[in-house]
C-alpha cells in the first residue's frame, strides 16, 4: 500500500514514465521498453533509468516473456492518483481508518480540511489472476476495474448530494475518491438509544435515493454512519439504477439487511414488504 517515503522520492520524470505505462496498459498486457519512450516522451536511456527506479520502488513489475515489458502495480497507480490529487488540494495523508472488502480508506487533508481518501481495490484479486492469463485485454487489468468503481462511486455521490445524506465528493482521480468525513460512527459499532428513529432516518434516505433513480445495493449496518444529527449512507460504487433488471431484488435486499440488523440488535419489528412499498411510493 501507499508509502509516503517512496512517494517523496519520486521525480517528475518518474511520474512521466509511470503515466506512460498506464497509457500503454490500455492496449497491452505488458508495455514493452520499445513502446515506452513514445508514451513517456523521454529518450530511451532516460526512460530505462526511470524504469529501474520504479522497479526498485516496486511501483511497477517486469516480465521477460513473451517479451520484455512492464505493468503497473496497484502501488504505482496509488502514486499516480496521489500525485494528481496533490497538485489540486490534497496536502496530507494520515491514519488508515478502514480496510473494507474492496477498498482501503485513509484520513487526509484536502484544502486544509479533513477528508476521507478511499482507494478502491476492486479488481485486486483478478489483477493477480490476469497475469497468469493470456490474451487478456488491458481493460480488464485490476487497476482499471478499481478506477471504474471509483468513477461510479464519484458519480453516485455527485448525483445524490443535496437530496440524500451521503458524503460530499470533493475530488477524485483514477481509483481514488476524496470525500467528506461521515459524522459519528458506523451503525454496526454504535449503540443508539432511539433505534426506531434511526431506522426511519435510514429508510428515508433509501427512499430519497430511490426517487432519484438509485439503489445502493450494498446497504448494511457497515455502510451507514450514525450521529445525533442523523445518518449518512456511504460506499456507493455498487449502486444500480431503478430501471436495472435486478432493481427490485436489490432494493428488497438492502431493506432486509437493515431491518434484520435492527431486529437482531434492538428488537425492532418491521415488515419488509411494507417498507419496500413505502420506499417506492
Ligand atoms: N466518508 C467516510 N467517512 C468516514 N468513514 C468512512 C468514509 N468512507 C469510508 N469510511 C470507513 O472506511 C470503511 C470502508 O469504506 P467503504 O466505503 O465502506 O468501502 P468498502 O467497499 O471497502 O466496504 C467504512 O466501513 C468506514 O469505516
Ligand atoms: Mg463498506
Amino acid at each position: 500500500m501507499f508509502d509516503s517515503t517512496i512517494f517523496k522520492k519520486l521525480e517528475k520524470n518518474d511520474f512521466r514514465v509511470l503515466v506512460g505505462i498506464g497509457v500503454g496498459m490500455r492496449n497491452h498486457q505488458w508495455v514493452s521498453s520499445e513502446m515506452l519512450p513514445s508514451f513517456s516522451k523521454l529518450p530511451f536511456a532516460e526512460t530505462m533509468y526511470r524504469i529501474n527506479r520504479l522497479l526498485r520502488f516496486k511501483l511497477i513489475k517486469k516480465t521477460t516473456t513473451p517479451y520484455v515489458g512492464y505493468r503497473m502495480h496497484f502501488d504505482g497507480y496509488d502514486a499516480l492518483a496521489i500525485g494528481a490529487l496533490s497538485r489540486r488540494g490534497l496536502s496530507a495523508i494520515g491514519e488508515r481508518i478502514g480496510v473494507g472488502k474492496e477498498s482501503v480508506v485513509y484520513e487526509g487533508l484536502y484544502d486544509r480540511k479533513p477528508a476521507i481518501l478511499k482507494f478502491h481495490r476492486a479488481g485486486y484479486t483478478s489483477f493477480k489472476h490476469v497475469v497468469r492469463q493470456r490474451n487478456v485485454g488491458g481493460q480488464q487489468h485490476g487497476v482499471f476495474v478499481a478506477r471504474d468503481a471509483a468513477g461510479r462511486e464519484h458519480d453516485a455521490l455527485i448525483a445524490l448530494h443535496g437530496a440524500v445524506s451521503v458524503p460530499r465528493a470533493i475530488d477524485y482521480n483514477r481509483h481514488v475518491v476524496v470525500m467528506t468525513v461521515a459524522p459519528g460512527g458506523e451503525l454496526s459499532k454504535t449503540k443508539v438509544d432511539d433505534p426506531d428513529w434511526f431506522l426511519d432516518e435510514i429508510v428515508e434516505q433509501v427512499r430519497k435515493s430511490y426517487a432519484l433513480g438509485f439503489i445502493h445495493s450494498d446497504l448494511s449496518e457497515y455502510n451507514v454512519f450514525v450521529s445525533p444529527n442523523g445518518v449518512e449512507l456511504i460506499d456507493w460504487p455498487g449502486y444500480v439504477v431503478t430501471s436495472h433488471p435486478n432493481a427490485e431484488f436489490l432494493l428488497a435486499r438492502d431493506v432486509l439487511n437493515v431491518l434484520k440488523f435492527f431486529n437482531r440488535k434492538y428488537g425492532v419489528v418491521r415488515d419488509c414488504e411494507e417498507v419496500v412499498e413505502y420506499v417506492k411510493s
